[in-house]
């Protein structure tokens, strides 16, 4: 597995440290509140469970599934639902948790539908986001790492369903996926 990666981009040291800011900085903006963190599968686990951890307030988590056709390493703006919250998410404080940002066409959407649900609070909380690849705007609350416009994988990320479990994140070497 190791062999098809180009470059570690994020080793579990950082994306550590940087989780633990974030939770602090959640931990801190939520208090008082009915926070509620919704994962989107599967991309987030990772990240879902570690931020989780490092938040200091009581909060509950939830999950969705959505799929954007497309090819493996782009999407096509076309977002269907996989699978719906289990809980009502009506006065709560919901905090989106996203693996990474590329188009943002999976989040627009993904926003659009759960505003409808009357949340007290919507936003965003991302691990990576790729500015340059952006075709739709959205506001993101909480931003890990700015990364730039390659193909990466690990710690969640697949490609084809692969490279979830690298416990940092790699730049997965062009050849493996043209
Ligand atoms: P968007 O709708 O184009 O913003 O796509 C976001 C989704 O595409 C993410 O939740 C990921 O599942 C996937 N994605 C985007 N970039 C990458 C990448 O570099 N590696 C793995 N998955 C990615
Ligand atoms: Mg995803």
């Amino acid at each position: 597995m190791r062999e098809d990666i180009k470059e570690i981009l994020l080793t579990t040291e950082s994306l550590a440290q940087k989780i633990k800011e974030l939770g602090h900085n959640i931990s801190r903006d939520y208090k008082g509140k009915d926070l509620v963190l919704i994962g989107i599968l599967k991309g987030s686990v990772m990240f879902m469970a570690d931020l989780m951890k490092e938040i200091t307030i009581p909060c509950s988590m939830d999950f969705m599934a959505v799929s954007s056709y497309g090819s493996s390493t782009t999407s096509s703006g076309v977002v269907r639902i996989l699978k719906d919250l289990d809980f009502e998410i009506e006065g709560k404080d919901v905090l989106i948790v996203e693996d990474i940002i590329d188009s943002g066409i999976t989040l627009k959407y993904l926003m659009e539908y759960l505003k409808a649900r009357k949340a007290n609070s919507l936003e965003i909380v991302c691990l990576l986001t790729k500015p340059e690849r952006r075709k739709v705007q959205i506001d993101v609350r909480y931003t890990g790492f700015t990364v730039p416009d390659e193909f990466l994988v690990g710690y969640g990320l697949d490609y084809a369903e692969k490279y979830r479990n690298l416990p940092y994140i790699g730049i997965l070497k062009e050849e493996v996926y043209k």
